[in-house]
């Protein structure tokens, strides 16, 4: 079985703020959208990977143009047709450096006469896509993926043999460094050349590091919001146990829980509940061993947490 992971549980128990956002959040499969993107994109392919990892592929140039890590794409644009530019990803952007059409066909310095992009292909369990499409009659096949935070992998695949070298142009200024598959090599700066006999070459790009992070704008939420949108999932306001136990009659109540292998009873009292939003580790209810309950630190802002707490003291 798959273990549940924290990301998960966060994605399964937040769902109902962003849905209502129209946020869209990576659950099981790789997800792949085609909308229109931030930076001008109108014709993108949106992907996003289960741990966070995304990326904008343009059917435009043919190219991964900007990869961003955090959540997946805020649809709210193309929704309320407010007009403007369709989605909106929920990271920092970060180019790839291939703004022009990145793959030559021969030589390196002319643009291709002729780009088609023939949509994609899906791994069938892991929904995986890989773009399909032809630059100068030369067909290709791309993947883009990544092993740990700024780094990505872009792969390419030349089904057909073709007499001419292939070149893949990336802006120096992107990357902190760059490592090539066997045979790949640099021509000059800022231009890889896949030599006519090579039919796989990977390139490696570990990006330059983020120079800011990104913050979510979450909307205005009372404690009532706060609790239905990050707590419900888990815990009923009646007797209902779910995940996690029933809050009804919470305040004041004792909870029997497990402290450093030691069982204590404690009073269910403020300091108590903002410990459980904070380091819900620190104390574990009896009975709830199996699924520990995710940390909330990180997710909330302080205010949100006096909020829910002003909230549970009435349950
Ligand atoms: C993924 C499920 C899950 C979510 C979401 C969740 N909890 Fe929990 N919670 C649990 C589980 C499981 C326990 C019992 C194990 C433990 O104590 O860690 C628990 C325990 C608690 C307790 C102690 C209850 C008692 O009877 O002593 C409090 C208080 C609490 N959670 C508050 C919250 C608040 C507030 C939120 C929302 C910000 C929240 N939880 C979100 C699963 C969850």
């Amino acid at each position: 079985m798959r273990r549940l992971t924290l990301l998960s549980i966060l994605l399964i128990t937040a769902t109902p703020l962003w849905a209502q956002m129209h946020d869209v959040y990576v659950s099981d499969k790789v997800r792949v959208q085609r909308c229109k993107l931030d930076g001008g994109y109108s014709r993108a392919v949106a992907v996003g990977y289960l741990g966070g990892f995304n990326y904008a592929f343009d059917a435009v140039r043919c190219a991964p143009v900007y990869t961003w890590w955090g959540g997946y794409i805020d649809f709210s644009g193309e929704v309320t047709g407010r007009g403007g530019y369709g989605s909106k990803v929920l990271g920092i952007r970060r180019t790839l450096g291939a703004d022009a059409v990145p793959l030559r066909i021969g030589d390196a310095d002319t643009l291709p006469g002729n780009i088609e992009f023939n949509g994609y292909r899906r791994d069938v369990q892991s929904g995986e896509p890989t773009f399909l499409f032809e630059v100068d009659g030369v067909e290709v096949e791309q993947r883009v993926l990544s092993s740990g935070s700024d780094q990505v992998k872009i792969e390419l695949v030349f089904p057909e043999s073709y007499s001419s070298p292939r070149y893949y142009l990336l802006d120096p200024a992107v990357h902190a460094s760059v490592q090539l598959s066997d045979g790949v090599k640099w021509k000059r700066n800022g231009v890889i050349e896949i030599p006519a006999a090579i039919n796989k070459a990977t390139i490696d790009i570990r990006l330059q590091p983020a120079d800011k992070t990104f913050e979510r704008k979450l909307p205005d939420m009372n404690g009532e919001m706060v609790f239905k949108n990050f707590c419900n999932a888990c815990h009923s306001t009646d007797g209902t146990k779910l995940i996690g136990p029933g809050f009804q009659d919470l305040w004041g109540r004792e909870s029997t829980v497990t402290v450093n292998n030691l069982t204590k009873i404690v009073e269910v009292d403020e300091a108590y509940i903002r410990e459980s939003i904070n380091e819900p580790q620190l104390a574990i209810v009896q009975g709830y061993e199996q699924v520990p309950m995710a940390n909330f630190s990180a997710v909330l802002t302080e205010d949100q947490i006096n909020k829910l707490v002003e909230y549970m003291k009435g349950l």
